[in-house]
């Protein structure tokens, strides 16, 4: 989703910029821009398309030493120069970049800015003509910025240059992820932490609703009423190495080789005492629930189908699962105890944090499970249980979904224990065997490749289905596969295909089936023998101990709890190749964003 980087220094402006707008992109983008200011003024650049398409249009002999930079994910405007950030006021004072949605964009320009002309179709304008407005009533940029920000209602996370200050960028956010870079000799802003540690790992978390002045030797943070806030910068705990591609063609392939590495690590970092253990504090609450709600979207979301398994076979608990997007409007009668867990890669997705607050207004307990820490939903909520994936730069999430699963496995075997629940199987012992099961389907691309290329190489639509634990795989299949090769593409309950959808299984249509169960082996081997009488071609991927002849793939026998940890590995592989053949942009899909930071 958009992204925000901004640099006052002593060195090219232009280059660290554009460097880091290349460290945004994993998080999706269909524009991008940036202004730099010097005794010139400021100069703005900007192109619809990728960074690489921006550079073609940045001036070199252009010489600056501060700027802001930022790449869009259309919402309000279709992706085109136009609407392309940095947006400058009418009379050009003022420059700004903007990352997130103003809701009352459309009532503010009929209340303060009839007569302006606006350039562009975003609600960004708004915000950068009504600095320059109070700036002409005799505001200082400062007050002026901030009155605009008492009147917006939204999300964001802006900077912000003046044409009369060369020296100063204004920075502010609200719901929007922003942080501020601190150097010896410069000052820099970011979205990711990521994309400026180019120059610094220094970084100092922002607030809501704060204003920051950042010059190129101080840091001033204020709240909208102007009272100065001192914060002290934390080191961002990335290696610089962590988000490099390496001799990868495509960090989702580097991604999916890492999943053991992950796995294993989990277990380290999740073992006390040769056992696995997770915080007491956590423990005793997910032990005095008496309903955990799960909330999450896109990928993790179906982790979370897989953790209420987890947490009604394992600890006993039960577990409802819900879209974060709609569990606002749509909240359920909540139970007298409940825990609330948000499962986030990123642990800035805003459909997810918009029930955050609301679930931190009633009172409720809350835990985050996230790759990230220091992310918004971790520092927002009461615990935090971490995913020690290490940075994914794919938009298509695998190596987090593995950690996701693994994290919840770990939370609810050792809930289970605590609560007396007879496990008569050693976890750590069992991920250890996941974690080798997974490097041997990693280890054969080669037969991910056939499989793409036998199933998928002309198909316009694929299923995938599977029974009880094997349906929440299903579902993370067919999204992988839409995601990355733009093959229309569903997951259903075994079961349920024929109440409908078999009607368009025609010649040759895909359809994937999950083995891994044995007490609905049988059943799902009956719905493939359904669609493949109707034509369908069949790709059976089946555990160890419960295949049969003409199985298309054998994975490795593992506990029947953990098989999403290793069933999903294929049908990443699988679609990955599909997207290859199709020539797809596989680590940056189109219309997609990484992280999605708007409603
Ligand atoms: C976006 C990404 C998905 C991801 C979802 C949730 O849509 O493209 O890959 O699963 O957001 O993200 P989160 O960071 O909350 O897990």
């Amino acid at each position: 989703m958009c992204g925000i980087v901004g640099y006052n220094g002593n060195l090219d402006a232009k280059e660290i910029l554009l460097k880091g707008l290349e460290k945004l992109e994993y998080r999706g983008y269909d524009s991008a821009g940036i202004a730099v200011h010097n005794e010139e003024g400021i100069t703005i650049f900007k192109e619809k398309g990728r960074i690489a398409d921006l550079r073609t249009t940045v001036d070199s002999e252009v010489e600056a030493h501060i700027g802001i930079g930022h790449t869009r994910w259309a919402t309000h405007g279709v992706p085109n120069r136009l609407n392309a950030h940095p947006h400058q006021s009418a009379s050009g004072r003022f420059t700004l970049v903007h990352n997130g949605v103003i809701e009352n964009y459309h009532l503010l320009q009929k209340a303060y800015l009839k007569g302006i002309p606006m350039q562009s179709d975003t609600d960004t304008e708004v915000i950068v003509q009504l600095v320059d407005l109070f700036s002409k009533e005799g505001l200082s940029t400062v007050e002026a910025f901030r009155k605009t920000l008492r009147l917006v209602h939204g999300s964001y996370a802006l900077a912000l240059l003046d044409h009369e200050d060369a020296e100063t960028i204004y920075v502010a956010k609200n719901k929007s992820p922003l942080l501020v870079g601190v150097g010896d000799t410069f000052n820099v802003v970011a979205s990711d932490a990521m994309a400026m540690l180019q120059v610094t790992d220094q970084f100092i978390e922002l607030h809501d609703k704060e204003v920051v002045i950042v010059k190129k030797d101080s840091v001033e943070i204020s709240t909208l009423d102007g009272r100065v806030v001192e914060r002290k910068p934390f080191k961002a705990e990335l290696d610089a190495s962590d988000i490099e591609k390496g001799t990868y063609p495509h960090y989702m392939l580097k991604e999916m080789d890492e999943q053991p590495s992950v796995v294993r690590k989990i277990i380290q970092q999740y073992e006390q005492q040769e056992e696995l253990a997770i915080d007491e504090d956590i423990l005793q609450a997910i032990t005095e629930a008496d309903r955990i709600y799960i909330i999450a979207a896109g990928t993790s979301y179906h982790a979370g189908l897989v953790g209420k398994e987890y947490f009604e076979k394992m600890a006993g608990i039960p577990v409802e699962v819900h879209i974060s997007s709609e569990f606002g409007y749509n909240m359920p009668i909540l139970s007298e105890k409940p825990l609330f867990i948000f499962i986030s890669q990123s642990g800035e997705t805003a459909d997810s944090r918009q029930v955050l607050v609301k679930i931190t207004e009633m009172g409720h307990p809350t835990l985050t499970v996230t790759n990230v820490a220091g992310s918004t939903l971790s520092r927002e909520s009461d615990y935090t249980l971490l995913l020690h994936a290490g940075p994914e730069i794919a938009v298509a999430s695998t190596k987090a979904y593995v950690a996701q699963v693994a994290v919840l496995a770990i939370a609810a075997y050792v809930t289970g224990k605590a609560r007396g629940v007879a496990l008569d199987f050693d976890m750590k012992q069992e991920l250890g065997l996941a974690a080798n099961a997974i490097q041997s389907i990693v280890d054969a691309k080669d037969v991910m490749e056939e499989i793409a290329e036998d199933y998928l190489k002309i198909a316009r639509n694929a299923f995938f289905i599977g029974r009880n634990i094997d349906f929440c795989v299903a579902l993370e299949g067919a999204l992988k596969l839409k995601e990355i090769s733009y093959i229309q593409a569903e997951g259903f309950a075994g079961g349920e295909l024929k109440h409908g959808t078999i009607a368009l299984i025609e010649e040759g249509t895909p359809v994937f089936a999950l083995v891994t169960q044995e007490q609905v082996a049988l059943n799902i081997r009956g719905n493939v023998k359904e669609v493949v009488a109707r034509g369908a071609n069949a790709c059976i991927i089946a555990m160890e101990g419960l295949e049969e002849d003409g199985d298309t793939l054998i994975i490795p026998r593992v506990h029947p709890l953990l098989t999403p940890l290793v069933s999903v590995v294929p049908l990443q592989l699988i679609s990955y190749y599909a997207a290859l053949h199709r020539r797809c942009d596989v680590d940056k899909p189109r219309n997609l964003a990484k992280s999605v930071t708007v409603e």
